[in-house]
């Protein structure tokens, strides 16, 4: 089964293609690319062995002059250094302005080449390829690029949507469990804001989706890349209040992250937590009953997912962590809550005396 539909925003669009492999991707790109032309393929070093050569030959063979540059797997290279080594690269071979980019990778190859092809030569066009679950769901739909610097994450930025988004779920098939459960802590989010028969739908199968890559992923894959275009199209920049939906569990999820210096709990853990945090305010303010806050909590759990930090952290800090959330104004923090499985409302300013009780339940 395989799925295309269009991500139409007021600042660009993308082309979106999920279920058809990989190696379709350079007949689909004579569509965008004219014949012979440049192509960077970006790619780290888990992946590009395994699916960046195949996919080089495959453009080598579609007409394309075909390259692929490796830059080193983890976080660690999405940054300003690893930038200037692309552009640097792409001058010396002489990438022009229809030369094209493609992230073949998860996020971090993702956000890194979109924020070089925004800003190489004012803007050239690029292809996401995404091969993370988080990247197949989430960062590769949006057109939010960008790279960090020693003073925070993702502070360097532009929005540069990629003129096609090539979801292969296959190519999956390879990716180390931690990594689903941080992808599955994003797909449970959009059945918990967005879609209640989403949410039944991993209710059922959670145990048989967290076995890893197998073709019932496909339709779940297809319903969170459509529900994210879906949002961004409606509100591309953050303004409308809609697209914060998405940041569901994440200001305590982010705080979690920064206040343990990104060591000890990966991205879906902390927004795990996150998302218990905001499940009791819900609760709390009324807005969700205690049947759902059950089933998401349950849910969460069997993916595999936490609760609870494993490890006190200081209120203080965490707080101090909580207030710097872009998400925070005027030092008020405002939350994502539920209005029950599947609806979502965003900007709910947060008595300290709720707040307190609901960091507490998760040992926070
Ligand atoms: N732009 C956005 O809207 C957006 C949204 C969410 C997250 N992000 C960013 O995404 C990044 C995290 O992305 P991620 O979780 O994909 O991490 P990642 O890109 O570091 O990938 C995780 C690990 O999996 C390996 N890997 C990738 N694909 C594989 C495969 N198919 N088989 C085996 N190993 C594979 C990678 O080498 C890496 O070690 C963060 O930098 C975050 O800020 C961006
Ligand atoms: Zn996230």
């Amino acid at each position: 089964m395989s799925a295309r539909f269009t991500l139409k925003a007021s600042n660009g669009r993308s082309d979106i293609a999920v279920g058809e492999a990989m190696t379709a991707l350079p007949d689909a790109l004579s569509k965008y690319a004219r014949p012979g032309a440049k192509v960077a393929v970006v790619s780290d070093a888990a992946i590009s062995g395994r699916q960046g050569k195949p996919l080089v030959s495959g453009l080598t063979g579609a007409g394309y002059d075909a390259t692929l540059l490796e830059v080193p797997s983890g976080e660690k290279s999405k940054d300003l250094k690893q930038a200037g080594q692309l552009y640097r690269r792409l001058a010396k071979d002489k990438f022009e302005r229809g030369s094209w980019l493609v992230a073949l990778g998860g996020g971090v190859v993702g956000d890194l080449t979109g924020f070089v092809a925004a800003t190489y030569l004012r803007g050239i066009s690029y292809v996401q390829a995404p091969t993370t679950l988080l990247a197949q769901v989430d960062s590769s739909l949006g057109g939010k690029t960008g790279v960090d610097i020693p003073e925070g994450k993702n502070l360097v930025g532009a929005f540069h949507h990629p003129a096609l988004i090539w979801i292969d779920p296959a190519a999956l098939k390879t990716l180390p469990k931690a990594h689903w459960r941080t992808g599955m802590a994003e797909v449970i989010k959009y059945g918990a804001i967005w879609d209640a028969k989403l949410f039944e739908t991993l209710e059922k199968s959670a145990d048989d989706l967290m076995k890893g890559y197998s073709p019932a992923w496909v339709p779940i894959i297809t319903r969170c890349a459509q529900i994210k275009a879906d949002v961004v199209s409606k509100d591309p920049t953050e303004t409308k209040g809609l697209r914060a939906l998405l940041n569901f569990g994440h200001s305590v999820g982010h705080a979690i992250e920064g206040a343990t210096g990104y060591e000890i709990y990966s991205h879906g853990e902390a927004i795990s937590i996150g998302m218990f945090v905001a499940g009791f305010l819900s609760q709390q303010y009324g807005l969700m009953d205690g049947i759902d806050r059950i089933r998401l909590g349950t849910l969460l759990t069997k993916a595999g997912l936490p609760a609870r930090v494993r490890r006190p952290i200081r209120r203080e800090r965490l707080m101090e962590f909580l207030a710097r959330d872009k998400k925070a104004e005027a030092g008020v923090v405002r939350f994502v809550l539920l209005k029950g499985i599947g609806k979502a409302v965003s900007g709910q300013a947060i008595d300290p005396e709720y707040l307190d009780a609901a960091l507490s339940a998760s040992g926070l």
